[in-house]
């Protein structure tokens, strides 16, 4: 089942409007199956419009109502014939006599279960079915503990929806107590099925839907075995969860977010193939995950240059991609994509150790210096690309580290983790009896870890490597201290995990009158901030 969250009961309807006019849009002979009840109301004014304006088509659709009262009189206007006339029939260009809705005025029921069942066969079954969903989890009328095998029959209404149902009657005991309804099988038959939930009487039933159980105690939860169902519901309706992607150059990480929490996460290896297989396996992702975890909305951060929604990237296959429209179109869902080290600031800012800030500077130390600017708790963009934190001049006559960026002398050619790593073999090669440079040449090479664990065993090079570098670090900490006031500087990168030497260095050679603290997301930050964008 796929679970579509609006934000409202308008939106339910217009999505489930939506749907049905795909469906006659593609196949104008169409057979739908109708509900009635307060929640489909919304989508019949939508497709009434839709009629009106010439977008859909209703001449040559047949249409087969759930349900029906019985016994009821089909003029009563608390009967399901009126209801359907008042709501769609009479202001749509269906022909009548392709509209079908049980007869609760008839003599024989069985009979008219019967003929209803082979009516709705000879025209071919039906393409899509609209449901609603009772308090206690009906779909059509077939109430809690309903047989599975059900085709449409004549049922006791339990007193609960009797009770339910007591606000369209004048009294409670106006409510006929029998109804004639579509069974459990004759609904599993549609080819496709939309249910439409709205509002906080709902939520506990959705719930049990979301639930791993099928029960016919809860009559809808047998719709899981349906292989397409997208339930529609409302915020009110359900507990609902935000997408939080992060695209990489070798990894996609999902992360679903419950308010502040991660609740589910997971990566898988990135598709380079072209942007279409890319954005083919970020959906298909999304459509497992929305079978456990009703979204809301998407957020993507991706590695590159976003400017007027269009994603460029050197590290993926994106070349004024629109990724936004294109995967809003594929799930249907809203989405944001915003830039990776953005999407991490916003995510340490908003979950992480900036949460007790407004404004934030995050510099994530790298390959690169690359974070992002938070003011008031929102992504400073500037014209479109700002925060590009490792690319501001920090030795402007230095034509020794040139940067790709066309600028010489940069904050990334000092503060990332190869300028420290470049500085750190300069200083053990001109020193050969030090540790740093029995652990560069045992291993071919250095990086972080190994010259934090040359400074872990004592070795007095690696401590004068470590000064110097957070030295060149403090120069750009301190400027953008200058620059922005923020409330709060933020470190994170792989060397950050010996956040505790960073730190106690930086005290020493910078007096700072704001508090540097070490990510406390890590690597999750970006799913944080992407989910919530
Ligand atoms: C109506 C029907 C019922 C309703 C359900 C929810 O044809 O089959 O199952 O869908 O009772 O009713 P509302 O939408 O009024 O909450």
């Amino acid at each position: 089942m796929r679970v579509i969250v609006c934000e409202n009961y308008k939106e339910v309807s217009k999505r489930a409007a939506e749907i049905v006019a795909d469906q006659l849009n593609s196949k104008p002979y169409s057979v739908l199956g109708l509900a009635t009840g307060s929640t489909p109301i919304g989508m019949y004014e939508n497709l009434v419009s839709m009629n009106k304006s010439g977008k859909i088509d209703f001449s040559s659709v047949k249409s087969f109502n759930l349900d029906e009262y019985y016994p009821i009189k089909r003029d009563n206007d608390q009967s399901y014939h009126y209801f359907m006339n008042e709501h769609l029939f009479s202001k749509v260009n269906i022909k009548p006599e392709n509209t079908h809705v049980p007869n609760g005025e008839t003599d024989d029921p069985q009979k008219e279960c019967d003929l209803y069942e082979e009516l709705i066969e000879r025209s071919g079954g039906i393409d899509l079915q609209v449901l609603g969903i009772g308090q206690n989890g009906h779909i059509g009328f077939n109430e809690p503990g309903t047989n599975l095998c059900a085709k449409t029959h004549l049922t006791d209404l339990t007193d609960s929806t009797i009770e339910a149902n007591s606000r369209f009657f004048e009294k409670k005991e106006d409510v006929p107590t029998q109804a004639i309804t579509m069974g459990i099988s004759s609904i599993l038959k549609a080819k496709k099925i939309i249910l439409l939930a709205s509002g906080s009487n709902k939520k506990q039933v959705v719930e049990e839907l979301m639930s791993d159980s099928i029960t016919t105690n809860n009559p809808a939860t047998l719709l899981k075995v349906h292989p397409d169902v997208i339930l529609i519901c409302d915020k009110s309706a359900c507990s609902y969860y935000d997408l939080g992607v992060d695209i990489g150059g070798t990894a996609i990480k999902f992360g679903v977010v419950d308010g502040n929490n991660v609740v589910h996460k997971y990566k898988v290896d990135t598709n380079k193939d072209s942007s279409e297989a890319l954005i083919n396996q970020i959906v298909k992702e999304y459509e497992k995950i929305t079978k456990e975890y009703p979204i809301s909305k998407i957020g993507v951060g991706v590695p590159g240059r976003i400017i007027n929604s269009l994603v460029s990237s050197s590290n993926l296959p994106f070349d004024n991609t629109n990724l936004k429209q294109e995967l809003s179109l594929k799930t249907g869902m809203p989405v944001k994509v915003e830039n990776d080290a953005n999407c991490a600031a916003l995510g340490e800012a908003l979950a992480g150790a900036g949460k007790e800030y407004k404004n934030i500077i995050m510099i994530t130390l790298g390959t690169g210096v690359g974070g992002g600017i938070i003011i008031k708790n929102k992504i400073y963009h500037g014209r479109g690309d700002a925060g590009e934190i490792g690319h501001f001049a920090v030795n402007y006559d230095d034509d020794k580290t040139p940067c790709p960026c066309g600028l010489t002398g940069c904050f990334e050619q000092y503060a990332s983790v190869t300028a420290l790593v470049k500085l750190a073999e300069k200083y053990a090669n001109d020193n050969k009896d030090s540790l740093l440079y029995k652990l560069y040449k045992e291993n071919s090479k250095l990086d972080g870890m190994l010259i934090m664990s040359a400074y872990d065993g004592g070795c007095r090079i690696a401590d004068e490597v470590l000064n110097e570098y957070v030295k060149r670090l403090s120069v750009g900490i301190l400027s953008l201290r200058n620059i922005f006031s923020p409330d709060v500087i933020v470190l994170s990168g792989g060397i950050t995990s010996r956040g505790d030497v960073l730190l106690q260095k930086l005290s020493n050679v910078a007096s700072l009158d704001i508090p540097v603290k070490i990510s406390s997301l890590k690597s999750d930050a970006g799913i944080y901030g992407a989910a919530l964008m």
